[in-house]
């Protein structure tokens, strides 16, 4: 009898981008943000005492979501924190998906979702993106759907484009089942999908303190959503998924607003720099509102042995050998010196090529 399911015999795992030990690498592989958190971060951290340690956490994280509902102008009953914002999905998917339950996601999008879905065993509606020159759009199906679940990452990933709110809003009240907004790179955008949450019960919105606050290292995301519907999600969770540091860090982040935004700016202003420079020497790109981009090498370039080679000079971008992406870089926005060092070395790789 085999050990476990055949589902996950049969299915292959997540895999996340490369975290090298080695800290002199440029890595602009995982869009985490280049600059540290909040000062206030740090300070939360080291006022963490060992009575804290000694206790279990509060199992909803009762101050983070205090801090945030002030921030989003909403009731904290409408937020739910989790361990990453991978976790939200996790839960998401098992509150929501059986065995053969169809779950539909855009491709290319967050390549967690078919991983999710297999572990559950559900079956998937791959909705491929209309892609014309450097306009993505979403395709016809999307607005007439027969599924559990639907999810849409926007800004998407990779390709940094966004949907307008008018277009969300069509979607989800459409939908019988439920929409999961993942706007997990949403804090380098011009605008946001929280005015859904008010007027639709099947919105659920994930957000992520990993990319706009610079905490990818403590794990801490949460959604939001309306009261009815988290209260289902509340069911299906662990009994503390956020840890004591990580509740103390993520709130010292949301509450240092000036903060985070002054890092949303600096990001916002190098990724029009890099683009313009990419632009420049012939790759080809749609505009982004995230803090990556997504970049098509110049037809004499292999975007595969570029990637080896800006590895080869210490620099980490992504490549996903994946249709639709083999002639592809993503590239997360660095600091100044990690984007200058970037398009020099592109300079001299692609005009070798
Ligand atoms: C589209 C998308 N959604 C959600 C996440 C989850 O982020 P985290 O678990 O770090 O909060 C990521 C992380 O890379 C992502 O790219």
């Amino acid at each position: 009898m085999p050990l476990v399911r055949e589902n996950i015999i049969q299915m292959a795992g997540y895999v996340p981008g490369e975290q090298p030990g080695d800290i002199s690498v440029i890595k602009l592989n995982t869009n985490e943000n280049p600059y540290p958190p909040s000062p206030r971060v740090l300070e939360a951290v080291q006022q963490i005492t060992a009575e804290q340690l000694r206790r279990y956490p509060s199992p909803d994280a009762r101050i983070f979501r205090e801090a945030a509902a002030q921030v989003h102008g909403i009731s904290p009953d409408m937020i739910l924190c989790t361990n990453g914002g991978d976790e939200l999905l996790s839960l998401v998917f098992r509150a929501c998906v059986g065995e053969r339950d169809h779950v539909a996601f855009l491709d290319p999008s967050y390549s967690l979702y078919p991983v999710l879905a297999a572990m559950q065993d559900a079956r998937k509606i791959i909705l491929p993106y209309r892609i014309s020159g450097t306009h993505w759009e979403f395709p016809a199906e999307i607005f007439n759907l027969n599924a559990k679940l639907l999810l849409i990452v926007n800004p998407n990933a990779p390709s940094g484009t966004l949907a307008d709110l008018p277009t969300l809003s069509r979607i989800i009240r459409d939908f019988r089942g439920v929409v999961l907004l993942d706007e997990a790179y949403v804090d380098f955008a011009p605008a946001n999908a929280l005015p859904l949450v008010r007027e639709y019960d099947n919105v659920i919105i994930l957000r992520s303190m990993s990319k706009g606050y610079g905490l990818a290292g403590m794990r801490f995301g949460y959604g939001m959503a309306q009261a009815s519907l988290l209260a289902q999600l509340h069911k299906v969770r662990d009994s503390y998924p956020c840890d004591a540091v990580a509740i103390a860090a993520a709130t010292a982040a949301i509450m240092d607003q000036a903060y985070a935004a002054g890092t949303w700016e600096k990001i916002k202003h190098q990724r029009a720099h890099i683009s313009a420079g990419l632009r420049g020497m012939g790759f080809t790109l749609p505009e982004s509102y995230s803090n990556f981009v997504l970049a098509q090498v110049p037809a004499r370039v292999n975007a595969g042995e570029l990637y080896q080679r800006l590895k080869t000079a210490n620099i980490l971008v992504r490549y996903f050998n994946l249709p639709g992406l083999t002639d592809k870089l993503r590239i997360t926005v660095g600091t100044v010196e990690q984007n200058a060092a970037l398009l020099t070395a592109l300079k001299a790789l692609t005009a070798a090529a």
